[in-house]
């Protein structure tokens, strides 16, 4: 196994890290246990009962200083979606895709930072109308184009992007619905489609944004993600904080032919 470090092909790739530095090899990533990953199980329950129940009046919440509106159930965006857009530098890149874009949050962020051509895509019916009230409120939607679809089945063979932004459920987990299917992809369908479909979208020199808690299943998605072919780097950490005991990584993937060894 290799790891590779973040910014080896110095301005094609679109994360901040500079030189050779990585924020953490991956081999030191700490794992939550099982006894955590109870706590992880009674929370994520709970959170999926409130953001069902949720009133169908708008819920706003602050993402990047930009108020988003929350509806009914949609995952709204929290510490990994701020990390990973923390963990990004959108000097030239032009094209992105946000894949499971909720509210819309990471499209927005990469339309607000100056990428001309974004496209949100969601398997959830709510999560599609969510992102596109935020964008048209926010006045993006000639640059945020918003579909409903799995993956990115939405996308025509010749649609390549430079950075394919994939905030996907972090646990290999039985989802019954589609609340549950914002926070376990089961059986990591998602995440197999992804990593199989997302070198036919990447431009020369495109690269693969996830953000991802340190559950087990971390190190499944990683093992699904090098299968594929693609090399990872941890580019971005958010420690516990408030009593969630959760550690976030931002994670850049990049394809194995692209990815060169620091020297
Ligand atoms: C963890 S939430 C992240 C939402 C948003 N990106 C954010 O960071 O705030 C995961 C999202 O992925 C969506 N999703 C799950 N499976 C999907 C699939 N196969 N294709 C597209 N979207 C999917 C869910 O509906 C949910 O909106």
């Amino acid at each position: 196994m290799r790891w590779e470090t973040p910014a080896q092909a110095g301005v094609q790739l679109p994360f901040k890290s500079v030189g050779c530095g990585l924020v953490i090899p991956i081999d030191q990533i700490e794992i939550l246990n099982d006894a955590a990953m109870h706590e992880i199980d009674a929370l994520q329950q709970r959170q999926q009962s409130e953001w069902s129940t949720r009133n169908q009046g708008e819920t706003v919440c602050t993402f990047l200083g930009q108020d988003l509106c929350v509806l009914p159930g949609v995952f709204p965006p929290r510490r990994d979606t701020v990390l990973l857009a923390n963990s990004l530098s959108w000097s030239g890149v032009d094209n992105v895709i946000d894949v499971g874009t909720g509210t819309g949050a990471l499209a927005i962020a990469a339309a607000l930072n100056g990428v001309r051509n974004v496209v949100a895509t969601d398997i959830s019916i709510a999560a599609v109308e969510n992102a596109r009230v935020n964008v048209r409120q926010l006045s993006l939607q000639g640059i945020v184009d918003v579909r409903l679809g799995d993956g990115l089945s939405c996308l025509d063979a010749t649609e390549k992007f430079d950075l394919i932004l994939a905030n996907l459920p972090g646990r290999n987990k039985t989802a019954g619905n589609a609340v549950a299917a914002a926070q376990w992809d089961t059986g990591f369908k998602a995440h197999r489609a992804l990593f199989s479909q997302a070198p036919n979208h990447l431009a020369p020199g495109g690269s693969l944004g996830m953000v991802k808690a340190n559950y087990p299943d971390l190190l499944d998605m990683l093992d699904l993600a090098e299968t594929a072919g693609f090399v990872p780097s941890i580019v971005g950490r958010s420690p516990p904080v408030d009593g969630d005991i959760r550690t976030y990584y931002a994670i850049r993937l990049q394809p194995e032919e692209q990815s060169q060894t620091c020297p």
